[in-house]
């Protein structure tokens, strides 16, 4: 397959993966493809860590790395040594009251004296992101990508002068725009379908957009499960697809059990678009978690980062006590297809083998 996107990464097949355990990220790479690993949850130092792992183990195939420097969220103009703190303390009494007795009615205990602190803000701050940045661009990566917004023009002057392509995820024609403005050399235009943060356009409607408003490649997002899926997303103008939830349940995975478990079964009505893990809408499993952030008891979810910095230690909390019916986790409608484990590579090449038998059909029916 040779689309402008295989010829500026120098791989196989236009198939990019997003996630956030190496195993796959690098299976995806050897396998020719482009995997993706997703910062968000590493500090620094286990990014350092985690890249160096992937060095070691993509056989110097291409790799990228995914930060989340989101273009407006709370305290954005607050110092590095006081952003915590004074995050924290916006937070109402209130909706940390409503999360404890969630948390209570479903019998979730503390989390013991001993645990470690865990981690409250993650990588979705300008502040936080950017010493992300500055481990990925030490690691001979080829692709940097941002989600929530266009990344900042610094960051993208930055990555090019070090030879690294900057994609960003965009969930209307203007978004795309706005990050073609900045100078992203590729657009991931993803549809309300995706796992994670989502727009509410969907995939078969934004792609031909989305190509006709930008002259760089762009890559399709959102609901890409299959070969007859990818078929579309190139039919529609996409010179490659992105994906997501694919890689939650192969063998590779370090997805938790629990949410393994859910999603093989579950069926694509089974996500829903929720503020209730970080502010902003993201499609996650939904249960009775997002239910209570909609019930009539609820007091509605605060705006990012707070969201996340009020229930990281309860969602911490659930997947240790077992609380099926609370645990939620980012995954897309394609999850309704996903019903069995398998190895990264055979996906890889099921997406081939599928993506061709489409185009045979198109062209026997074209033909006939
Ligand atoms: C569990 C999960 C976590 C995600 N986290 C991020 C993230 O941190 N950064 C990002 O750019 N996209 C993130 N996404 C979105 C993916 O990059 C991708 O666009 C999306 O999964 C594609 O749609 P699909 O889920 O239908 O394959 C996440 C998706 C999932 C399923």
């Amino acid at each position: 397959m040779r689309t402008r996107v295989t010829d500026m990464f120098g791989i196989e097949l236009p198939i990019f993966a997003f996630s956030h355990c190496r195993d796959v990220v690098a299976a995806v790479s050897r396998a020719g493809g482009m995997g993706v690993l997703g910062a968000l949850y590493f500090t620094p130092e286990e990014l350092e860590m985690e890249l160096k792992w992937i060095d070691d183990h993509v056989d110097g195939r291409p790799y990228g790395v995914d930060v989340v420097m989101p273009a407006s969220y709370e305290g954005a103009g607050f110092a590095a040594d006081e952003l915590v703190g004074r995050l924290q303390s916006m937070i109402p009494e209130g909706h940390r009251r409503f999360v404890e007795d969630l948390l209570a009615a479903h019998g979730v205990p503390p989390l013991s004296s001993d645990a470690d602190p865990g981690k409250v803000l993650l990588g979705w701050t300008d502040a936080t992101a950017r010493p992300q940045v500055e481990v990925a661009l030490r690691h001979p990566i080829a692709l940097l990508a941002n989600a929530l917004g266009p990344p900042p023009a610094d960051v993208v002057d930055l990555a090019h002068s070090r030879g690294v392509k900057v994609a960003a995820l965009a969930s209307t024609p203007r978004h795309a725009l706005k990050q073609v403005e900045v100078g992203v050399d590729v657009v991931v235009a993803q549809g309300t379908e995706a796992g994670g943060h989502t727009g509410e356009i969907t995939t078969m409607v934004l792609i031909p957009q989305v190509v006709d408003a930008v002259d760089v490649p762009v890559l399709a997002a959102g609901g890409i499960g299959d070969g007859r899926q990818m078929a579309a997303a190139m039919a529609l103008g996409a010179e490659g697809v992105w994906t997501g939830s694919l890689w939650l349940t192969v063998e590779e995975a370090d997805t938790p059990e629990m949410a393994k478990r859910r999603i093989l079964r579950a069926t694509s009505r089974d996500t829903v678009r929720s503020r209730s893990w970080t502010g902003k809408p993201a499609r996650l499993l939904r249960n009775e978690w997002t239910d209570a952030w909609e019930s009539a008891g609820s007091p509605g979810t605060l705006p990012m980062p707070l969201q996340f910095m009020l229930v990281s230690d309860a969602l911490r909390r659930i997947g240790r006590s077992g609380a099926a019916e609370l645990a939620t986790f980012p995954a897309g409608q394609i999850i309704g297809i996903t019903s069995q484990v398998r190895s990264t590579r055979d996906v890889m090449y099921a997406l081939v083998e599928e993506y061709t038998d489409a185009l045979d059909r198109l062209g026997r029916i074209t033909d006939a």
